[in-house]
């Protein structure tokens, strides 16, 4: 009698404990066949969990001594929206096990430097060898960690959603916020050693396609080949070379070569030199652990040329424009992993430019953590504070020339004279426009963005004392909610004469909006766009002035589907 009471007790004790990971299971099916039970689940879910593992949680919470780092909880991986109307499933296999991990370790020293070069610079040899390891990689089963299906899908699970955070229910975003440099890094280092392995060659470095630079600003001539493993369909033909990138792509402008070419060289400027003057108008918003920590602000070079490029090079014939297009599908295109390459050169870059004066302290940040396989088939954990010393990971970057970095953009309009038109027009738009407004504080609601939209706000301040001048000045375009799954594209202009006329080539703009929606409820939270206009403001010699006009020019169709909070200016120091 005795024994058979303790048996039962056992049993629905097993029974409890092992109910959230039934549950969760149950929940990854479900969610499978019927999206919308997913949220339901979700709510049991998160109270049982929070109820049987509570105990737990404070454990874990006092053993790491009350700090949370954000990381993602590999177990809890799940189906994701790649776009609103498309469940994918990159979950590896059996991740609902544990792996046992190892703690990240920098590289021998001693051994060689991983040299990244120009892809327009690379000789046939290097070529040769690069071709043979992606096609080695591509040839590896699934249950491959080193594999090139399972490599594109590291990106479909952090870029949409799929992993939810350690300690917290809260999904996990690595776009649009500070993590979104570090990360990258990440995928892209164990990526190269990977490749480099399976050929026996440790000192492979992947190539960057340095779009930034004029003999860069075509697709390089390696992924255009159709007999090589670097080449691939689901791309926009009509952007095959010698076509030249539209690094602010939005739709097609048809610019004479030469136009095109100053203009992205001019936008450079302002993504990496004018516009990010301050860590997160570059780096993107401070992303922290838990729900209370989300943030979705995008840096600079994050929106553009990051996120036009990813659109520009997508197959117009697909609906997201996959692959490069979206982000779950992304990594499937083997130019990505050029792509990638140059944004984190861009790093190290800016990081220079501003003689590493911004670089992020935050132990939040410094402790943020992922997980990777290594050329080992190891799987290591990898904290951001272990990826912030290139030479220290083994590799560098052959330098270029920066053309940009002295294409300070010129005024449309002699800036004085653009003021008088602004003024004259002032009233006559006013009571002729319902696109003309005074106020920055739009309606409850927000304001839809089907037109051009030209908005007068009152600085905070414009009489600077000396400290103050080391502030920048900042617009804020807030509150900014997209519907719909369309890449959403808009530019903010200042003291604009006429719209006819303007282009990024000129002092006029600000900064742009460029969107990639995708990865179910967490993505279509409202974003700000803050842009850093200080040095714009005095050449526009606007810094003296009480007011400004800010202008928002859609730049897609599905900008009909945005609407915006409001528009302020503040200052960062
Ligand atoms: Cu995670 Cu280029 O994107």
């Amino acid at each position: 009698m005795e024994r058979s009471k303790w048996i039962l007790i056992i049993t629905l004790a097993f029974l409890l404990a092992t109910l959230p990971v039934t549950l969760r299971n149950l929940k990854s099916n479900l969610v499978i066949q019927c999206p919308y039970l997913g949220d339901v689940t979700n709510v049991i879910l998160g109270k049982l969990e929070g109820w049987s593992l509570g105990n737990q949680l404070e454990v874990t919470e006092e053993k790491i001594g009350g700090i949370k780092a954000l990381g993602p909880n590999l177990t809890t991986c799940h189906p994701s929206f790649g776009r609103d109307d498309l469940l994918v499933h990159c979950c590896p296999p059996a991740f609902e096990t544990p792996v046992p991990y190892v703690d990240f370790l920098s590289p021998d020293p001693q051994s060689p430097v991983r040299v990244r070069r120009p892809a327009h610079l690379v000789d046939e040899n290097y070529i040769a060898k690069y071709n043979k390891a992606l096609s080695i990689m591509k040839s590896l089963p699934y249950d491959d960690p080193r594999s090139f299906a399972r490599q594109a899908n590291l990106h479909c699970l952090f870029c949409t959603g799929a992993y939810d955070q350690q300690n917290s229910n809260a999904p996990l975003s690595i776009h649009r916020t500070w993590l979104f440099f570090p990360w990258h890094r990440m995928m892209i280092y164990f990526h190269e050693r990977i490749i480099g392995s399976l050929i026996g060659d440790d000192t492979f470095a992947l190539p960057y396609w340095a779009w930034d630079i004029p003999e860069g600003m075509v697709i390089p001539d390696m992924y255009m080949n159709k007999n090589s493993s670097f080449f691939h369909t689901e791309r926009d033909v009509s952007h095959f070379s010698p076509k030249i990138v539209d690094l602010n792509y939005a739709y097609e402008r048809n610019l004479s070569p030469e136009e095109q070419l100053d203009t992205n060289l001019a936008f450079m400027y302002n993504q990496m030199v004018s516009g990010a003057r301050k860590m997160e108008l570059f780096m993107g918003c401070i992303y922290k652990a838990g729900e209370e920590g989300y943030c979705n602000a995008p840096g600079t070079v994050e929106l553009a040329p990051h996120n036009t490029l990813h659109t520009w090079v997508g197959s117009n014939l697909n609906p997201g424009r996959e692959d490069m297009g979206k982000f779950y599908s992304a990594a499937r295109d083997p130019i990505f992993y050029a792509h990638h390459p140059n944004i984190d050169r861009l790093w190290e870059v800016w990081r220079e430019i501003h003689q590493n004066q911004m670089d992020i302290k935050d132990p939040d940040w410094l402790d943020s953590f992922f997980f990777f396989y290594d050329e080992n088939l190891k799987l290591v954990k990898v904290e951001v504070r272990d990826v912030l010393d290139i030479t220290k990971l083994g590799y560098s970057y052959e330098q270029v020339d920066r053309p940009w970095m002295n294409k300070r953009p010129m005024p449309s309009v002699p800036p004085k004279l653009a003021r008088q038109i602004l003024k004259a027009n002032e009233n006559k738009l006013q009571l002729s426009s319902s696109n003309h407004v005074s106020s920055s504080d739009f309606r409850s609601h927000g304001r839809a963005l089907d037109a051009s939209l030209t908005v007068k706000v009152n600085r905070t301040r414009n009489h600077l004392t000396k400290s103050e001048k080391e502030e920048e000045e900042v617009i804020v375009v807030h509150g900014i909610e997209v519907k719909g799954d369309a890449y959403v594209k808009f530019d903010v202009y200042v003291n604009v004469a006429d719209e006819t006329i303007i282009t990024p080539k000129f002092r006029e703009f600000a900064g742009t909006f460029a969107h990639i929606p995708g990865g179910g409820e967490m993505m279509r939270r409202k974003t700000d766009l803050k842009l850093g206009v200080s040095e714009l403001l005095e050449d526009l010699e606007a810094d003296q002035d009480e007011s400004i006009w800010i202008t928002l020019l859609p730049r897609t169709a599905s900008c009909s589907n945005v609407t915006i909070g409001g528009v302020r200016t503040e200052h960062i120091r």
